[in-house]
């Protein structure tokens, strides 16, 4: 990927999507597989994984969250196709509840998946994606740029993850690989009913949202042109700015509360 031509297409690249099972990361598997590249789409429900080997090149059991299935996981991809030329580091949970109820426990199961387990998943990747001049795709999301209203655990391992993405960025400036934080607004997937709290349509009554093949779209443009941050939706966009220029009037506009 390190040359414009090799940027220009995915066809034979090796793509890793973690999460891949469902909503954004099912979508985002999909959408490279349709482009020709080899994909390899982890997660850990074995059902689901079934099915998806019949759909993508390769897929794997992989929890985020542990050392050893890490390692084994990302070792079995090395040995396959010696090179990775895309990670989607996509797997996530969300946890939704007022700052009360939400304990050290809870926060460090959240932090586990969405911050541990992305950093453990591209720091045995890394290497890889050096070697080929390849991209890392954080999944962050609109709650790492700024906080909300019972998002406490989830806002705080999405700007973990933005904040390590960055600094990685720095670290990464001599090689020819990159990193890109894409950040999408809420989604209709079964991650909030997966949360345990609320669902998508209780939670964001009337709010317009894209599907995830929308944002499979997206996540497949930035792995292509590399921007720093990809916000989606112009709304998001929107009100990321005005959080820039008057973070109280962005409080009263919120519509999420
Ligand atoms: N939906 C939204 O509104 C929204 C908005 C912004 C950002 N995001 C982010 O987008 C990403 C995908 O979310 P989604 O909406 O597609 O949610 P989803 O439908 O619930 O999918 C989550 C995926 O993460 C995997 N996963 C969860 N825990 C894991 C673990 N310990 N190890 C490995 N995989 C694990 C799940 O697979 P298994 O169950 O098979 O392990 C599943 O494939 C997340 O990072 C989320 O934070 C979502």
């Amino acid at each position: 990927m390190a040359n414009s031509s090799g940027r220009r297409s995915f066809v034979n690249k090796v793509v890793v999507v973690t999460g891949a099972t469902s909503g954004i990361g099912l979508e985002t598997a999909r959408r490279f597989a349709a482009t020709g590249a080899k994909v390899v789409g982890t997660g850990r429900d074995q059902e689901r994984l079934a099915s998806l080997a019949k759909e993508l090149d390769l897929a794997l059991t992989m929890d985020v969250t542990d050392e050893t299935s890490v390692a084994i996981a990302t070792a079995a991809i090395l040995k396959r196709y010696k090179q990775v030329d895309v990670l989607v580091n996509n797997a996530g949970i969300g946890l939704f509840r007022p700052w009360e109820e939400t304990d050290i426990a809870a926060i460090e199961k959240v932090m586990a998946v969405n911050f541990y387990g992305a950093v453990r998943v591209a720091r045995a990747l890394l290497p890889a994606l050096i070697q080929s001049g390849g991209v890392l795709v954080q999944v962050a999301s609109v709650a790492g740029r700024r906080g909300y209203a019972k998002h406490t655990a989830y806002c705080a391992s999405k700007h973990a993850l933005i904040g390590w993405s960055e600094s990685l960025r720095h670290d990464l400036a001599k090689t020819d690989a990159d990193v890109v934080v894409v950040c999408p607004p809420a989604i209709r997937t079964p991650f909030f009913e997966n949360a345990g709290y609320l669902t998508f349509e209780a939670d964001h009554p009337g709010l317009a949202t894209m599907p995830p093949v929308e944002v499979a779209n997206e996540i497949l443009k930035a792995a292509m042109e590399r921007p720093d941050t990809a916000i989606l939706s112009s709304r998001a966009k929107l009100l990321d700015a005005l959080n820039f220029v008057s973070p109280v009037l962005l409080r009263k506009v919120q519509a999420y509360k």
